[in-house]
């Protein structure tokens, strides 16, 4: 008799029990309207004094906003309940009352509602991202898995750096020092090489001093590696995923896209592939165009992707920047030795990149080079060079991050809220 709001639909007419909180109320001397939420859904209960006896009726009386509630009572179909249903409340059995709920209807700001981020995640908007969030992670699961990857997690504590040792996070290990992961991709390197095409998806560690809507310092990031794969072979592979996401994200959370206002345009497009692919020269010419005093060789800003994304309808592929401005493990383009043979994916409509991807270094006395000239501890990286010893090949993979998705895909202001607890630059609370 338990019942999930989400299955109400096929309970019409019968008596249900529906476990969960009051998120609003509203009491006329005779007649109560209870908004239910149990996690799956929202539903509106009705109470009718003279139908109740007074013991229930009293119940209803203490509630308060976000008390916790076991209701009982029998589900009919009405028209203007945006589910279609309501509840006819036949017995309520509080199980806490709520002391006065901090979040009110008026607006609060982003500081004060990410302090009750705890209580904030209850709103319905919140609870939308969230679940857009488990459809967009398990998508990508399913996505990579059908793509024949063994899921091989890299560690989190690092001996050294991946991305550039400026915004590393350091942890004291024993008597040693050790850094947060900035990314997974050299220890898929490895497990590439023992399995053929492997991928990690867990929290990688940057402490930016960044304080843009699409910086967080701890961030979720799925990374993919391929041995043999090419360049091209590479960017094939993302677009196959981000379109196999959006075309997820369509199928299954209608409702929650709907609640956030995000017109499904955009995800179509994307679920169709053919992203636009233009090489960095041709990025810079267009953002001259576009105003942009940007020089080539520079890196782009936010601002510079914002403009070149909304020359687009759908994402768009950035390839062959130069080295100067990237890793140390991009293997550089044979045609044009100073550019790498890498990817950006940008997302659309401002969103900007969402991907990092390249070809790896496979030979190993460039590789070495590489390592001194971005002066990183050589020593900390005997293993890693390994991989260059013993059966070299030519390999490619990218990173995705997580958040950066899950905000564009919902058509959100800020990354901030498409985790259950964001760290930022200025906050480790709640
Ligand atoms: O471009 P990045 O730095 O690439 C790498 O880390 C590679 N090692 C990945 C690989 O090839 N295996 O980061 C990849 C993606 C970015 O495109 C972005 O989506 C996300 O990670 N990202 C962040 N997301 C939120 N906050 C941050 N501070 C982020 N930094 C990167
Ligand atoms: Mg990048």
């Amino acid at each position: 008799m338990v019942t999930a709001i989400s299955e109400i639909s096929a309970k019409e007419s019968q008596k249900v029990e529906i476990r969960g909180w009051c998120h609003n109320l509203r009491s006329s001397g005779r007649i109560a309207f209870l908004q239910l939420r149990d996690g799956t859904g929202r539903i509106q209960g009705v109470a009718v004094r003279d139908q109740l006896g007074d013991e229930a009726w009293e119940s209803i009386q203490r509630l308060t906003i976000e008390s916790s509630v076991v209701v009982r009572g029998t589900v009919r179909s009405d028209e203007r309940a945006p589910s279609g249903f309501e509840l006819s409340v036949e017995e309520v059995e509080p199980v806490q009352i709520a002391q006065e709920y901090p979040i009110g209807k008026k607006d609060h700001g982003p500081d004060f509602l990410l302090n009750y981020r705890h209580l904030w995640i209850r709103s319905e908007r919140q609870s939308s991202i969230l679940r857009v969030r488990d459809t967009i992670e398990f998508a990508m699961r399913d996505f990579m898995r059908r793509e024949g990857f063994v899921l091989a997690d890299s560690p989190i504590f690092t001996p050294s750096a991946c991305e550039g040792t400026t915004d590393l996070f350091e942890v004291k290990y024993f008597d040693d020092q050790a850094y947060l992961s900035q990314s997974g991709q050299l220890y898929q390197e490895a497990t590439s090489a023992a399995l053929g095409k492997t991928y990690c998806f867990g929290p990688t560690f940057r402490s930016e001093k960044s304080k843009t809507r699409r910086h967080l310092t701890e961030f979720w990031m799925l990374e993919a590696e391929a041995s043999f794969m090419d360049w091209r072979g590479n960017m094939d592979l993302q677009e196959r995923l981000v379109s196999f996401v959006a075309g997820r994200v369509l199928e299954e959370r209608n409702r929650e896209l709907k609640e956030l206002g995000r017109s499904v345009e955009t995800l179509e497009r994307t679920a169709e592939g053919s992203f636009p692919r233009i090489d960095y020269d041709e990025a810079i010419s267009r953002l001259q165009k576009a105003g942009s005093d940007i020089k080539s060789g520079d890196d782009f800003g936010g601002d510079d992707e914002t403009t070149l994304t909304r020359e687009f309808d759908r994402p768009v592929f950035v390839r062959h920047y130069p080295s100067s401005i990237k890793a140390f493990y991009m293997e550089p383009d044979p045609e044009r030795p100073d550019r790498t043979l890498c990817d950006d994916l940008l997302a659309s409509e401002g969103y900007g990149e969402i991907i990092g991807g390249s070809q790896r270094i496979h030979d190993l006395s460039l590789l070495e080079r590489r390592i001194v000239e971005h002066d990183l501890p050589i020593e900390t990286f005997g293993w890693y060079m390994d991989l260059r010893r013993y059966g070299s090949v030519p390999h490619s993979g990218f990173g995705i991050g997580l958040e950066r998705t899950v905000a564009w895909l919902c058509g959100l202001e800020h990354v901030r809220e498409t985790v259950p607890f964001p760290r930022l630059l200025n906050r480790l609370q709640p």
